[in-house]
């Protein structure tokens, strides 16, 4: 997960995920971010993260996500973004939604298509991982898309 990803620690050491979850309660309350669980319907298993950062100025936010890796390829992600886009609109007012993610990570720029985000282009070089410059694919979905394809 670390090798498509830009903030989480490999190895993950033990304490991380609690000293993780306890930043939520207070970023929610700044208004800097939401974060929730994605868990299973049927038995309430933790399965993964999906979170909203916030910039209030320009009524937009930052998609972000992790799925366990047992759970991959099964729609989860998927379910998950189109319940909070959905949110970001609907309740939270937003503008614009987007999200980016590295060239290699087809299933996460699939997600984004699914979801249906439109492809915005490439950010070249956006970020160094590992002493390595990377590009981006970035995809954003804004507010008239949003109802336009939900019939307001
Ligand atoms: C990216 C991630 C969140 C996707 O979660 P997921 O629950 O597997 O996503 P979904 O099942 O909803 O959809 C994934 C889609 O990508 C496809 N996919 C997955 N891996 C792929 C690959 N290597 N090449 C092409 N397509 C791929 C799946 O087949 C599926 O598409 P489909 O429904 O058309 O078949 C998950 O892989 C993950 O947590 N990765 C590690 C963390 C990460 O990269 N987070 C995102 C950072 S931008």
């Amino acid at each position: 997960m670390s090798k498509t990803t830009l903030n989480i620690p490999h190895p993950y050491e033990d304490g991380l995920a609690e000293s993780w979850i306890s930043t939520h309660r207070d970023n929610l309350n700044s208004g800097k971010n939401i974060t929730y669980a994605i868990v299973k319907k049927d038995t309430d298993e933790l399965i993964g993260s999906i979170s909203l950062m916030l910039n209030k100025t320009h009524k937009k936010a930052e998609l972000g996500y992790w799925i366990g890796a047992p759970y991959w390829s099964q729609g989860y992600c998927t379910e998950a973004s189109q319940s909070i886009i959905e949110f970001g609109f609907r309740e939270l007012d937003l503008n614009r939604i987007y999200a980016l993610a590295m060239v290699e990570n087809a299933g996460s720029w699939r997600v984004m298509e699914k979801v249906k985000m439109k492809y915005e282009g490439i950010r070249r070089q956006n970020v160094i991982k590992d002493g390595v410059s990377i590009d981006l694919k970035s995809y954003g979905i804004l507010r008239e898309d949003f109802y336009r394809q939900h019939n307001r």
